[in-house]
Protein backbone atom coordinates (compact mmCIF):
# COMPACT_ATOMS: atom_id res chain seq x y z
CA UNK A 1 0.00 0.00 0.00
CA UNK A 2 1.37 3.09 -1.34
CA UNK A 3 1.63 6.16 1.46
CA UNK A 4 2.16 9.41 1.01
CA UNK A 5 3.36 11.77 4.63
CA UNK A 6 2.12 14.95 4.51
CA UNK A 7 3.78 16.26 7.93
CA UNK A 8 7.25 14.58 9.44
CA UNK A 9 7.51 15.94 12.93
CA UNK A 10 7.26 14.04 15.55
CA UNK A 11 4.16 11.92 14.64
CA UNK A 12 5.15 11.56 10.71
CA UNK A 13 9.26 10.15 11.74
CA UNK A 14 7.06 7.83 15.05
CA UNK A 15 5.18 6.40 12.18
CA UNK A 16 7.83 6.17 9.25
CA UNK A 17 9.82 4.20 12.35
CA UNK A 18 6.87 2.02 13.51
CA UNK A 19 5.88 0.90 10.17
CA UNK A 20 9.82 0.11 9.31
CA UNK A 21 10.64 -2.06 12.96
CA UNK A 22 7.06 -3.91 12.22
CA UNK A 23 7.13 -4.39 8.65
CA UNK A 24 7.64 -8.49 9.09
CA UNK A 25 4.37 -8.26 11.63
CA UNK A 26 2.33 -6.29 9.11
CA UNK A 27 3.22 -8.12 6.20
CA UNK A 28 2.30 -11.99 8.17
CA UNK A 29 -0.30 -10.99 10.20
CA UNK A 30 -2.39 -8.51 8.08
CA UNK A 31 -0.71 -8.83 4.48
CA UNK A 32 0.21 -5.32 4.98
CA UNK A 33 3.24 -3.96 2.87
CA UNK A 34 2.99 -0.36 3.50
CA UNK A 35 5.41 1.31 1.50
CA UNK A 36 6.43 5.46 1.97
CA UNK A 37 6.55 6.61 -1.57
CA UNK A 38 6.38 10.34 -0.29
CA UNK A 39 6.71 12.67 2.61
CA UNK A 40 6.84 16.66 2.65
CA UNK A 41 7.76 18.45 5.13
CA UNK A 42 7.31 22.45 5.48
CA UNK A 43 10.21 22.95 3.53
CA UNK A 44 9.92 20.46 0.58
CA UNK A 45 9.32 17.18 -0.42
CA UNK A 46 10.95 13.98 -0.77
CA UNK A 47 9.10 11.67 -3.50
CA UNK A 48 9.86 8.22 -4.89
CA UNK A 49 7.41 6.09 -6.83
CA UNK A 50 9.28 3.08 -5.74
CA UNK A 51 9.44 3.82 -1.78
CA UNK A 52 12.00 5.88 -0.11
CA UNK A 53 14.72 5.08 2.04
CA UNK A 54 12.89 5.29 5.40
CA UNK A 55 16.07 5.50 7.48
CA UNK A 56 17.41 8.00 5.45
CA UNK A 57 14.85 10.32 5.89
CA UNK A 58 14.90 9.99 8.99
CA UNK A 59 18.29 10.72 9.20
CA UNK A 60 18.26 13.62 7.15
CA UNK A 61 15.54 15.32 9.17
CA UNK A 62 17.37 14.24 12.20
CA UNK A 63 20.35 15.57 11.05
CA UNK A 64 19.47 18.46 8.45
CA UNK A 65 16.19 19.64 10.00
CA UNK A 66 14.97 18.67 6.20
CA UNK A 67 14.80 15.78 3.50
CA UNK A 68 17.84 17.32 1.40
CA UNK A 69 19.88 14.55 2.51
CA UNK A 70 18.08 12.41 -0.14
CA UNK A 71 19.27 13.44 -2.71
CA UNK A 72 18.45 15.55 -5.48
CA UNK A 73 16.49 13.15 -7.58
CA UNK A 74 14.11 13.17 -4.93
CA UNK A 75 14.41 15.72 -2.93
CA UNK A 76 12.75 18.69 -4.48
CA UNK A 77 12.87 21.69 -2.24
CA UNK A 78 10.28 24.48 -2.16
CA UNK A 79 7.42 21.87 -3.11
CA UNK A 80 3.82 22.43 -2.03
CA UNK A 81 1.95 19.18 -0.21
CA UNK A 82 -0.96 19.84 -2.63
CA UNK A 83 0.94 19.38 -5.45
CA UNK A 84 2.11 15.98 -4.42
CA UNK A 85 -1.32 15.55 -2.84
CA UNK A 86 -2.23 16.05 -6.70
CA UNK A 87 0.56 14.35 -8.53
CA UNK A 88 2.03 11.44 -6.59
CA UNK A 89 -0.19 7.89 -7.10
CA UNK A 90 -0.74 6.35 -3.82
CA UNK A 91 -3.75 4.73 -2.02
CA UNK A 92 -3.13 6.70 1.56
CA UNK A 93 -2.59 10.14 2.54
CA UNK A 94 -1.30 10.54 6.02
CA UNK A 95 -2.06 14.25 7.34
CA UNK A 96 0.13 15.35 10.56
CA UNK A 97 0.44 18.96 9.44
CA UNK A 98 0.34 20.90 13.59
CA UNK A 99 -3.44 21.94 14.78
CA UNK A 100 -4.25 25.30 13.56
CA UNK A 101 -7.35 26.13 15.05
CA UNK A 102 -8.73 29.87 13.23
CA UNK A 103 -9.20 27.91 9.77
CA UNK A 104 -7.67 24.74 10.21
CA UNK A 105 -4.98 25.15 7.30
CA UNK A 106 -3.32 23.78 5.61
CA UNK A 107 -4.65 20.34 7.19
CA UNK A 108 -8.20 21.03 5.78
CA UNK A 109 -7.21 21.43 2.43
CA UNK A 110 -4.75 19.05 2.60
CA UNK A 111 -8.01 16.36 3.46
CA UNK A 112 -9.63 17.86 0.82
CA UNK A 113 -7.73 17.50 -2.35
CA UNK A 114 -6.38 13.90 -1.10
CA UNK A 115 -10.02 12.67 -0.98
CA UNK A 116 -10.77 14.19 -4.23
CA UNK A 117 -8.09 12.54 -5.83
CA UNK A 118 -9.48 9.50 -4.62
CA UNK A 119 -7.03 9.15 -1.40
CA UNK A 120 -8.01 7.57 1.74
CA UNK A 121 -6.98 9.53 4.44
CA UNK A 122 -5.65 9.09 8.09
CA UNK A 123 -5.56 12.21 9.99
CA UNK A 124 -3.84 12.67 13.36
CA UNK A 125 -3.96 17.06 12.79
CA UNK A 126 -7.22 17.96 14.91
CA UNK A 127 -7.66 21.44 13.80
CA UNK A 128 -9.88 20.45 10.13
CA UNK A 129 -12.27 18.10 12.44
CA UNK A 130 -12.35 20.51 15.58
CA UNK A 131 -13.25 23.21 12.69
CA UNK A 132 -15.24 21.24 9.98
CA UNK A 133 -16.38 17.56 10.70
CA UNK A 134 -19.07 16.92 9.33
CA UNK A 135 -18.10 18.41 5.98
CA UNK A 136 -15.33 16.23 6.05
CA UNK A 137 -17.22 13.14 6.59
CA UNK A 138 -19.15 13.92 4.16
CA UNK A 139 -16.49 14.87 1.50
CA UNK A 140 -14.86 11.17 2.11
CA UNK A 141 -18.49 9.29 2.21
CA UNK A 142 -18.96 11.17 -1.35
CA UNK A 143 -15.46 10.48 -2.93
CA UNK A 144 -16.15 6.58 -1.28
CA UNK A 145 -12.56 6.87 0.42
CA UNK A 146 -12.09 6.10 4.15
CA UNK A 147 -11.34 8.63 6.60
CA UNK A 148 -9.68 7.58 9.71
CA UNK A 149 -8.45 9.45 12.45
CA UNK A 150 -7.98 7.32 15.76
CA UNK A 151 -4.68 9.67 16.62
CA UNK A 152 -6.62 13.04 17.44
CA UNK A 153 -8.16 11.42 20.57
CA UNK A 154 -6.14 9.73 23.45
CA UNK A 155 -2.88 9.25 21.56
CA UNK A 156 -2.61 5.51 21.37
CA UNK A 157 -5.51 4.91 23.56
CA UNK A 158 -8.12 4.00 20.86
CA UNK A 159 -11.42 6.12 22.68
CA UNK A 160 -13.16 6.59 19.67
CA UNK A 161 -13.32 3.23 17.78
CA UNK A 162 -13.80 1.27 21.69
CA UNK A 163 -16.91 3.78 22.72
CA UNK A 164 -18.02 3.44 18.72
CA UNK A 165 -17.85 -0.28 18.57
CA UNK A 166 -17.48 -2.06 21.82
CA UNK A 167 -20.24 0.47 23.60
CA UNK A 168 -22.74 -0.88 20.40
CA UNK A 169 -25.93 -1.30 21.98
CA UNK A 170 -25.81 0.93 25.48
CA UNK A 171 -27.17 4.34 25.63
CA UNK A 172 -24.14 6.81 26.35
CA UNK A 173 -25.39 9.27 28.66
CA UNK A 174 -22.45 11.41 29.05
CA UNK A 175 -18.82 11.57 28.07
CA UNK A 176 -15.91 13.30 30.96
CA UNK A 177 -12.10 12.85 30.11
CA UNK A 178 -8.78 13.90 30.73
CA UNK A 179 -8.04 14.28 27.26
CA UNK A 180 -4.83 16.70 27.49
CA UNK A 181 -1.33 14.84 28.53
CA UNK A 182 0.34 18.34 28.63
CA UNK A 183 -2.00 19.85 30.95
CA UNK A 184 -1.85 16.51 33.15
CA UNK A 185 1.81 16.40 33.09
CA UNK A 186 1.62 19.80 33.92
CA UNK A 187 -0.99 19.97 36.96
CA UNK A 188 0.62 16.55 38.65
CA UNK A 189 4.10 17.84 38.18
CA UNK A 190 2.95 20.68 40.41
CA UNK A 191 0.99 18.76 42.48
CA UNK A 192 3.87 16.25 43.05
CA UNK A 193 6.73 18.22 42.78
CA UNK A 194 5.73 21.50 43.55
CA UNK A 195 7.09 22.47 40.18
CA UNK A 196 6.18 26.18 38.23
CA UNK A 197 3.72 25.82 35.87
CA UNK A 198 6.17 27.06 32.58
CA UNK A 199 8.89 24.54 34.00
CA UNK A 200 6.74 21.79 34.05
CA UNK A 201 5.72 23.03 30.21
CA UNK A 202 8.82 23.78 28.72
CA UNK A 203 9.61 19.60 30.07
CA UNK A 204 6.40 18.64 28.19
CA UNK A 205 7.40 20.37 25.08
CA UNK A 206 10.91 19.19 24.79
CA UNK A 207 9.52 15.51 25.58
CA UNK A 208 7.46 15.85 22.78
CA UNK A 209 4.21 16.14 24.30
CA UNK A 210 3.27 19.77 23.60
CA UNK A 211 1.32 21.14 20.48
CA UNK A 212 3.54 23.51 18.10
CA UNK A 213 2.06 26.27 19.56
CA UNK A 214 1.01 25.12 23.74
CA UNK A 215 -1.31 27.24 24.13
CA UNK A 216 -3.66 25.03 22.91
CA UNK A 217 -2.69 22.87 25.63
CA UNK A 218 -3.13 24.75 28.84
CA UNK A 219 -5.85 26.95 27.29
CA UNK A 220 -7.65 24.09 27.06
CA UNK A 221 -8.19 24.19 23.32
CA UNK A 222 -6.78 20.87 22.47
CA UNK A 223 -9.06 19.04 25.32
CA UNK A 224 -11.86 21.06 23.42
CA UNK A 225 -10.81 19.60 19.92
CA UNK A 226 -11.08 15.87 21.47
CA UNK A 227 -13.86 16.47 22.73
CA UNK A 228 -15.63 17.55 19.72
CA UNK A 229 -14.22 14.49 17.69
CA UNK A 230 -15.33 12.26 20.42
CA UNK A 231 -19.23 13.43 20.63
CA UNK A 232 -19.25 14.01 16.99
CA UNK A 233 -18.21 10.28 16.43
CA UNK A 234 -19.81 8.65 18.83
CA UNK A 235 -23.20 10.73 19.73
CA UNK A 236 -23.30 11.83 16.23
CA UNK A 237 -23.21 15.27 17.33
CA UNK A 238 -22.26 18.34 15.20
CA UNK A 239 -20.59 20.18 17.13
CA UNK A 240 -17.30 22.51 16.29
CA UNK A 241 -15.38 24.17 18.63
CA UNK A 242 -16.50 27.42 18.40
CA UNK A 243 -20.19 25.55 20.58
CA UNK A 244 -17.92 24.98 23.45
CA UNK A 245 -17.11 26.78 26.73
CA UNK A 246 -13.59 26.73 27.38
CA UNK A 247 -11.29 27.57 30.51
CA UNK A 248 -7.74 26.09 30.43
CA UNK A 249 -5.39 25.95 33.26
CA UNK A 250 -3.55 29.17 33.19
CA UNK A 251 -5.21 30.52 36.38
CA UNK A 252 -4.63 26.84 38.26
CA UNK A 253 -1.77 28.06 41.14
CA UNK A 254 0.16 25.86 43.60
CA UNK A 255 -2.18 27.43 46.32
CA UNK A 256 -5.33 26.26 44.71
CA UNK A 257 -4.17 22.64 43.72
CA UNK A 258 -2.87 22.44 48.09
CA UNK A 259 -6.16 23.63 49.19
CA UNK A 260 -7.82 20.64 46.74
CA UNK A 261 -5.40 18.21 48.39
CA UNK A 262 -6.40 19.35 51.71
CA UNK A 263 -9.98 18.30 51.00
CA UNK A 264 -8.37 14.68 49.50
CA UNK A 265 -9.42 16.17 46.07
CA UNK A 266 -7.21 16.83 42.73
CA UNK A 267 -7.71 19.59 39.90
CA UNK A 268 -7.98 18.53 36.94
CA UNK A 269 -8.56 19.58 32.92
CA UNK A 270 -12.12 18.13 32.33
CA UNK A 271 -13.94 18.00 29.00
CA UNK A 272 -17.50 17.54 29.63
CA UNK A 273 -20.12 16.32 27.34
CA UNK A 274 -24.10 15.88 28.47
CA UNK A 275 -26.59 18.59 27.13
CA UNK A 276 -23.67 21.18 26.50
CA UNK A 277 -20.11 20.55 26.36
CA UNK A 278 -17.53 22.70 28.02
CA UNK A 279 -13.70 22.60 29.49
CA UNK A 280 -12.73 23.56 32.45
CA UNK A 281 -10.38 22.54 35.35
CA UNK A 282 -12.40 20.70 38.10
CA UNK A 283 -11.95 19.43 41.58
CA UNK A 284 -12.53 15.57 41.65
CA UNK A 285 -11.82 13.37 44.56
CA UNK A 286 -8.39 11.32 44.74
CA UNK A 287 -9.93 8.50 44.61
CA UNK A 288 -12.09 9.73 41.36
CA UNK A 289 -11.37 6.98 37.99
CA UNK A 290 -10.47 10.32 36.54
CA UNK A 291 -7.65 10.63 38.59
CA UNK A 292 -4.77 9.95 36.53
CA UNK A 293 -1.58 11.36 36.50
CA UNK A 294 1.56 11.91 33.95
CA UNK A 295 1.12 12.07 30.08
CA UNK A 296 -1.93 9.55 31.07
CA UNK A 297 -5.57 10.27 29.59
CA UNK A 298 -8.92 8.75 30.92
CA UNK A 299 -12.27 8.48 29.68
CA UNK A 300 -15.59 8.02 31.38
CA UNK A 301 -18.65 7.31 29.85
CA UNK A 302 -21.81 7.03 31.63
CA UNK A 303 -23.41 4.32 30.01
CA UNK A 304 -26.96 2.88 30.08
CA UNK A 305 -27.41 -0.10 31.72
CA UNK A 306 -23.70 -0.96 32.06
CA UNK A 307 -23.37 2.25 34.08
CA UNK A 308 -19.70 3.67 34.28
CA UNK A 309 -17.31 2.69 31.99
CA UNK A 310 -13.31 4.47 32.24
CA UNK A 311 -10.54 3.82 29.70
CA UNK A 312 -6.99 5.14 30.29
CA UNK A 313 -4.11 4.86 28.60
CA UNK A 314 -1.15 7.24 27.62
CA UNK A 315 -2.45 10.09 25.64
CA UNK A 316 0.43 11.87 23.92
CA UNK A 317 3.53 10.76 22.53
CA UNK A 318 4.95 9.71 19.25
CA UNK A 319 5.37 6.22 19.23
CA UNK A 320 2.30 6.02 21.41
CA UNK A 321 0.07 8.70 18.15
CA UNK A 322 1.81 6.37 15.60
CA UNK A 323 0.62 2.88 17.04
CA UNK A 324 -3.01 5.00 16.15
CA UNK A 325 -1.88 6.19 12.97
CA UNK A 326 -0.82 1.91 11.92
CA UNK A 327 -4.44 0.99 13.51
CA UNK A 328 -5.88 3.02 11.01
CA UNK A 329 -3.86 1.76 8.40
CA UNK A 330 -4.79 -1.78 9.38
CA UNK A 331 -8.61 -0.46 9.11
CA UNK A 332 -8.07 0.68 5.88
CA UNK A 333 -6.74 -2.19 4.56
CA UNK A 334 -9.45 -4.50 5.68
CA UNK A 335 -11.55 -1.98 4.07
CA UNK A 336 -10.22 -3.11 0.62
CA UNK A 337 -10.71 -7.18 1.53
CA UNK A 338 -14.50 -7.21 2.37
N1 LIG B 1 -0.51 18.06 22.83
C1 LIG B 1 -1.35 16.91 22.91
C2 LIG B 1 -1.45 16.48 24.36
C3 LIG B 1 -0.77 15.82 22.05
O1 LIG B 1 -0.64 16.94 25.18
O2 LIG B 1 -2.33 15.71 24.70
C4 LIG B 1 -1.69 14.65 21.83
O3 LIG B 1 -2.85 15.02 21.14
Amino acid sequence: MRVLLVGFGVVGQSFAELINEEAGMLDHDFGLRPKIVGVVDRHGAAVSPEGLDVQKALGSKKKLGTLEGLGRDTYLEGKSALDVIKELECEVVVESTPTELTRGEPGISHIRAAMKEGRHVICTNKGPLALAMPALMELAHHNEVVFKFSGTVGGGTPVLDFAKKCLEGSRIRSISGILNGTSNFILSKMSTQGAEMKDALAEAQKLGYAEADPTYDIGGFDTACKLVITSNYVLGTSLSINDLDITGITGVSKKDIEAAKAKGKVIKLIGNVDKKAKVSPQEIDAAHPLNVSGTFNAILFDTYPAGEITLVGKGAGGKETASAVLRDLIEIRRSFAR
